[in-house]
């Protein structure tokens, strides 16, 4: 098995806030889990430089555009790596290879017919860098509320609504397409009415920052005609020598695109026809999540100016804390209003209390009444820890089933179950007491709730990678793949383990 993921490449309008985070950790989390499962795994981020609104932004900062994205695309890696992103590759449209496989692209499909020149009249949202016809108006402005300029001018344009047809037949066909199943209907919706073609060139004389159009050089091409590409190109599309891995990821592997819901039609109509256009596979899979809310519950975005820097959050909380937040407190798809509180509470009550407490307890008493080294063996035929080992031998398929379903907050929900079950067995066993009457009984309660941390550890290593691999150094667990996790008792006796500070203090709101 393997696993393409990609997220949104971002606008260079500004450096990236907690939205643009938590796509791109939540991409980072789905797809070192795929790797935990022993899948190869490729993941593509990157940054999107063309158009008007980075041209825009250059402006203001009186700088050339291309000067304006060397500045701002270091900013996401750097922010990315601060987040302990880890990605195969981080893509930029302004990339030579990248240029040309649009190029050629373009050409193949003004050959065949499937673009075409033609006079437009309409209406643009700069900020939205769409065309919107009179219909489209409401109040005079776009569908979301963005002024509109009127605008006539010759353009090129994508025979669009030739594939509308085929394009609802295969989202009817494949459910599971575009997820979930509320995006795939509203998309559905959208396609009853008749598609229009898609413009997809500017003219240089209204804006000359986009890559060029192979055909006429008096125009530039659609920003979202080149960026949409870019999860294609990326892994090789339209370059000589790189068949081999285009094949081996979009045709075989098939990619899950994580994005936002703004942009949902984007991804769900203009791409796929293009696609059917050009006579390449369609990606598995269209993820649309849903919204950090900033103060006012709206959605946190750099025009409306109310953003958080992901980098200051992690200040407070740690990296793997607001990692572990974003993952388990928002149902991937649904909108999530942001609080520092709600970061707080929830690390202190599952990782200082639930996780941290459990580790810090076990290892505390096998220093206290074993000399550090781990007994080992378990109760048998006890009720209580029967249950307990059998919950644990259970999480790791509950998660990756989850984990496949793209439910990562659902994933992580079995971890903490089977945490907060270890915390009970230990009040209800409480080998603090039993240690007094029955030493080896005592080792075994403690060695099985040292197991259970064991298991966590490392089916959190995705969710949280620095704190997991401190947790599992202080047991001294050296075997941390997927299979380790499904295995209980795997810690061998005399096992030194580490007391240490505690691993995720609580932090004060
Ligand atoms: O749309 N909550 O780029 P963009 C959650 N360049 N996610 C958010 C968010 C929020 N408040 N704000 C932004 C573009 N995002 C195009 C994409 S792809 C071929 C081209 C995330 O900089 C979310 O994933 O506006 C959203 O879809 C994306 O950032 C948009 O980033
Ligand atoms: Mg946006």
């Amino acid at each position: 098995m393997s696993f393409y993921i990609t997220t949104p490449i971002y606008y260079v309008n500004d450096k990236p806030h907690l939205g643009h985070a938590y796509c791109t950790i939540t991409a980072d989390v789905l797809n070192r889990y795929h790797r935990l499962f022993g899948e190869s795994t490729y993941f593509l981020t990157g940054v999107d430089e063309h158009g008007q609104k980075c041209a825009q932004a250059a402006k203001k900062r009186g700088l050339d555009p291309q000067t304006h994205c060397d500045d701002m695309a270091p900013r996401f890696v750097h922010a990315w790596e601060e987040m302990h992103v880890e990605y195969d590759q981080f893509f930029r449209t302004t990339s030579p290879l990248h240029k040309a496989a649009v190029q050629k692209a373009l050409q193949q499909l003004f050959d065949c017919g499937d673009i075409y020149p033609d006079t437009y009249e309409g209406w643009y949202s700069v900020s939205e860098e769409i065309f919107y016809t009179e219909k489209d108006l409401v109040d005079g402005k776009s569908p979301t509320g963005k002024p509109v300029q009127k605008i006539a001018e010759k353009n090129y344009f994508f025979k669009m609504s030739k594939y509308q047809d085929q394009l609802i037949q295969y989202i009817e066909k494949n459910p599971q397409f575009i997820q979930p199943d509320s995006r795939r209907n509203e998309v559905l919706g959208f396609l009853k009415k008749p598609l229009g073609d898609l413009c997809i060139s500017r003219p240089k004389s209204r804006l000359e920052w986009g890559i060029e159009i192979p055909f006429d050089k008096d125009y530039v091409t659609y920003v979202w005609f080149d960026a949409l590409l870019n999860y294609a190109t990326g892994v090789g599309y339209n370059q000589e020598g790189r068949e081999q891995e285009f094949d081996t990821w979009w045709k075989q592997t098939g990619c899950t695109h994580l994005l936002g819901k703004d942009i949902l039609t984007t991804h769900a109509v203009y791409w796929p026809t293009m696609l059917f256009a050009l006579g390449v596979p369609l990606p598995k899979q269209l993820f649309a999540h849903g919204w950090i809310l900033n103060k006012s519950q709206e959605k946190m975005s750099k025009s409306e100016g109310d953003v958080v820097n992901p980098l200051d959050m992690k200040d407070v909380v740690g990296v793997d804390g607001l990692r572990y937040w974003l993952v388990r407190d928002i149902h991937l798809g649904n909108d999530a209003p942001f609080a520092p509180d709600l970061v707080i509470n929830r690390i202190n009550t599952e990782l200082a209390n639930n996780l941290g407490n459990l580790l810090s307890r076990t290892t505390n008493l096998i220093h206290k009444y074993f000399d550090g080294r781990t007994p080992k063996g378990w109760l048998e035929n006890d009720a209580a820890t029967d249950q307990l080992r059998k919950i644990a031998l259970e999480a790791p398929d509950k998660l990756r089933a989850d984990i496949e379903r793209m439910a990562p907050s659902y994933a992580t929900e079995h971890v903490v179950q089977m945490l907060n079950e270890a915390n009970r067995y230990l009040e209800e066993k409480a080998p603090w007491k039993l240690v007094k009457t029955d030493v080896a009984a005592a080792g075994k309660v403690l060695y099985a709730a040292l197991d259970v941390v064991r298991i966590a550890g490392i089916l959190l290593q995705p969710v949280m990678p620095v704190k997991a691999k401190e947790l599992l150094d202080r047991l001294n667990c050296d075997k941390r793949d997927f299979d380790a996790a499904k295995i209980w008792g795997a810690i061998d006796e005399g096992t030194l383990v580490e007391k240490g500070d505690p691993l995720f203090p609580r932090i004060e709101s």
